[in-house]
């Protein structure tokens, strides 16, 4: 099997690292553009160099982008899209519970706890953090980042880059439209617009993002 590198070297990374030993997959080590983390150590993985020096792993290794930011996960896969097509790794932790009707986008990352059910379609790069639960029928564009402990219900569907907080939960049926985001502990009972951030319970419009 091939080795792992991990594209990020901050917080979510050194998870990711540890991720990665108890999916029985040896790391090689870390890329990041921050040249003053090159050497460093994260959760026992060395930073190797930037990002664009993946090129010279693409015979023996595989790639996940363990960055929590979707937008930023994003520019990074797009960028390193311009020199080649990376293999992208799925990791999903061995904790992790799913039905056979569970389908998961490649570069996806799965953590420990996690639950989903049945006929649930995830995009590529979806990270689902520790403890989400998500039921049935539910659709998830690429992108999408949830925090620890969501519990997203039956049939929703989530767009592209969407982002759902620590502790969120959301009502069946709903939308959450393009780059919008439900804060920490909000409990969702309308469809969210698109880049729009709403949070509170019941959750309501915080403010638009505008990065
Ligand atoms: C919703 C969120 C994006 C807003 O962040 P922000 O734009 O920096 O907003 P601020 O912290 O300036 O807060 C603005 C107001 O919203 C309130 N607020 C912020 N987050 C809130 C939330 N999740 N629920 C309810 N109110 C919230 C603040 O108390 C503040 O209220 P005030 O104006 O009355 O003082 C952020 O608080 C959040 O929930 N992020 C997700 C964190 C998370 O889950 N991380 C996971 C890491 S794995």
């Amino acid at each position: 099997m091939k080795e792992i590198i991990v594209i990020g070297g901050g917080g979510f990374a050194k998870e990711v690292v540890w991720l990665a030993h108890d999916c029985n997959r040896k790391v090689r080590g870390v890329l990041d553009d921050n040249t003053f983390t090159h050497g460093a150590d994260v959760q026992g993985a060395i930073v190797l160099g930037s990002v664009d020096s993946w090129v010279d792993y693409t015979s023996d290794c595989e790639f996940v982008i363990a960055i929590g930011n979707p937008r930023t996960r994003k520019a990074v896969s797009d960028k390193m899209q311009l020199l080649g097509k990376p293999n992208f790794a799925t990791l999903i932790h061995p904790s992790a519970r799913y039905s056979n009707t569970v389908s998961f986008g490649q570069g996806s990352i799965i953590c420990a706890g996690s639950i989903l059910t049945a006929d649930i379609t995830l995009g590529a790069h979806n990270i689902l953090n520790l403890n989400v639960t998500v039921g049935h029928e539910c659709k998830f564009g690429d992108f999408i980042t949830v925090a620890p402990m969501a519990a997203i219900s039956g049939n929703v569907i989530l767009d592209d880059l969407v982002e759902i907080g620590t502790g969120a939960t959301i009502r069946q049926g709903l939308n959450l439209q393009k780059g919008s985001m439900l804060g920490m502990g909000g409990v969702l009972t309308k469809n969210i617009p698109e880049r729009t951030i709403f949070a509170g319970n019941p959750a309501k419009k915080l403010k638009e993002i505008t990065e």
